[in-house]
Order: C-alpha cells, then sequence, then structure tokens
C-alpha cells in the first residue's frame, strides 16, 4: 500500500537486511529445558523386546527423515496421510524457524527410526500437542511416545496444562478415550490442528491418574539415564527403507 508522505523527508526509500527481516518473520523460541533422553522396553505382537531410545532430533538429522515422512503423505490408511502431511510441513518449518517452540522427539530402536512425537509450547503454561507416528507397529512405539510429550510437559518443564486432539481413531482410543480426558466448550476452545476439539490435561489430574497410565498402556516404563552403550547404539540414525502400516 502506498500513502502521500506528511512531510519532507530525507531518504525517500529505506531499505533493511533480509537478517533483519529473518528476526520478525521467525518467531522467537523462549529458552526452556531440553528432553534428555530417556527409553523403554517394548514387546512386539510375537513377544520379542525392543528397547527404545526416546531423544530430540539432531537440526541435521532433519533433512533424512524428510523424505521418509513425506512417503507417508501417500498412505490413505489409519490417517497416516494427514498426520504424514502436518508432521513434514511442523518439521520443515523446524528448519526453516517458521515455529514457535517445537520440541520432536525421535523413537529408535538400535538406531532405527520407530516413531516421533512432536509438540509446541503455546506459552510458558501450556503445550500443545502436535502428533505422534509410529512407524514400527504393533509394539506400542506411539503410545510411549505421545506420554514422553506428557513427561515433558509435566516432569520437565512444569508446565499445567497439554492440549491434544486426535485426526486417528487409534490416536483417540489410545489418549483420548484411554486416558479418559475431558475437553473444552466446543466450537469455542479450537485446537490448532485444522480447528478441532481440544482434549486437554491438567498437572492435577496428570500427578492423580494419568502418570501411571502407560504401564497401563503399554506394559512399559520410560526410564531416565540410559546407559552409554544404549545412547551409542542409537546414536547413528537409521532411516526405515520399508513403510508399514
Ligand atoms: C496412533 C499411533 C501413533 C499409535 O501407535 P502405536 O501405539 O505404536 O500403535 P500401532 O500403530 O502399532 O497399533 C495401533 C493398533 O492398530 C493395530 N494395527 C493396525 N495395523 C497394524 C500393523 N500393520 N501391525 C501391527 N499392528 C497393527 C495394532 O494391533 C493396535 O491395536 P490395539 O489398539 O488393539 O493395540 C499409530 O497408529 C500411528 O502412527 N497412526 C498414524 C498416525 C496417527 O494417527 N497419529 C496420531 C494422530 S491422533
Amino acid at each position: 500500500m502506498r500513502k502521500a508522505i506528511p512531510e519532507q523527508v530525507s531518504q525517500t526509500e529505506i531499505t533493511f537486511k533480509v537478517e533483519e527481516i529473518e528476526a520478525i518473520l521467525s518467531p522467537p523460541d523462549m529458552v526452556i529445558k531440553p528432553w534428555s533422553p530417556m527409553y523403554c522396553d517394548l514387546k512386539q505382537k510375537d513377544g520379542a523386546k525392543k528397547t527404545m531410545l526416546i531423544r530430540s532430533i539432531e537440526r541435521d538429522e532433519i533433512p533424512l527423515v524428510l523424505p521418509y515422512i513425506k512417503r507417508y503423505m501417500d498412505i490413505d490408511r489409519d490417517l497416516y496421510d494427514v498426520v504424514g502431511a502436518r508432521v513434514y510441513a511442523e518439521l520443515l518449518a523446524m528448519l526453516r524457524n517458521r515455529i514457535k517452540d517445537e520440541y520432536f522427539l525421535i523413537g529408535t530402536v538400535d538406531g532405527e527410526l520407530a516413531g516421533i512425537a512432536n509438540g509446541r509450547l503455546l506459552s510458558e503454561k501450556i503445550n500443545i500437542s502436535l502428533h505422534t507416528m509410529a512407524f514400527m507397529r504393533g509394539m506400542n512405539a506411539g503410545a510411549v511416545l505421545y506420554y514422553a510429550k506428557c513427561v515433558y510437559c509435566f516432569e520437565v518443564l512444569q508446565q499445567e496444562e497439554f492440549w491434544a486432539t486426535y485426526e486417528s481413531y487409534n490416536g483417540w482410543k489410545r489418549w483420548g478415550i484411554g486416558m479418559a480426558l475431558p475437553t473444552y466448550p466446543y466450537p469455542d476452545v479450537q485446537h490448532e490442528l485444522g480447528g478441532a476439539r481440544v482434549f486437554y490435561l491438567t498437572r492435577k489430574y496428570w500427578d492423580a491418574y494419568i502418570r501411571e497410565y502407560t504401564k497401563q498402556l503399554a506394559g512399559t516404563e520410560l526410564l531416565p539415564n540410559p546407559l552409554p552403550e544404549l545412547l551409542e547404539k542409537n546414536k547413528q540414525l537409521i532411516i526405515p527403507t520399508e513403510i508399514l502400516v
């Protein structure tokens, strides 16, 4: 838009360095406690045991993971397509500094990507759950990754509320129903994912009931302080070659 100037000016054009514009266009992140790696034992349907490490994605791993997530956009099964498309956008936005305070956890088994879970901080008090995906199926990798986000919210960041919504029946069954979560009045309060209902988890409810839920759901516990050997085994990220749905 242009408008007549109200008085004489010494410069009729002012230019900016794109670095200056970047400082305005990229949302400023808060300084938050990082996620420290945790691990759990998972059982596959055939009884085989797998140890999954949950750690934050490294920035230089993002370009390796993006093409794998992209493949899920074409999987019209169990809502992998819409979740894949959104996760791709969120991960790319993280790389391009176009999302505020996103965290992105990856679950790996012997280095191989088993699933992801991401979210972002709306404020110091409220944690927004974005997505969870399981790439190794049938061993509750996704269930535990989602639980890890709650641990991050309540135990590490000491936040007050965790706001989720569910695109898929599996997600809703595992966590919305599984954790018996209430919803905020709808449509007055909408989740940033497509304007769906907000299912919320409060600190009180977490402390009273939900902290133990992962034992019920996945029959496992999320443990801190993985041994150096486990960290070493999972240092080099291996992208799966196949899509299992
Ligand atoms: C939702 C999700 C993260 C749950 O992950 P998970 O806890 O590891 O669970 P799985 O995906 O392995 O299994 C979910 C159910 O589907 C069944 N299942 C479906 N296809 C399966 C397959 N190919 N192999 C094994 N199990 C399969 C499982 O037996 C399980 O049944 P149960 O609920 O009776 O235990 C995962 O299903 C997923 O990534 N879905 C697509 C993306 C999505 O919906 N994300 C959440 C958005 S709300």
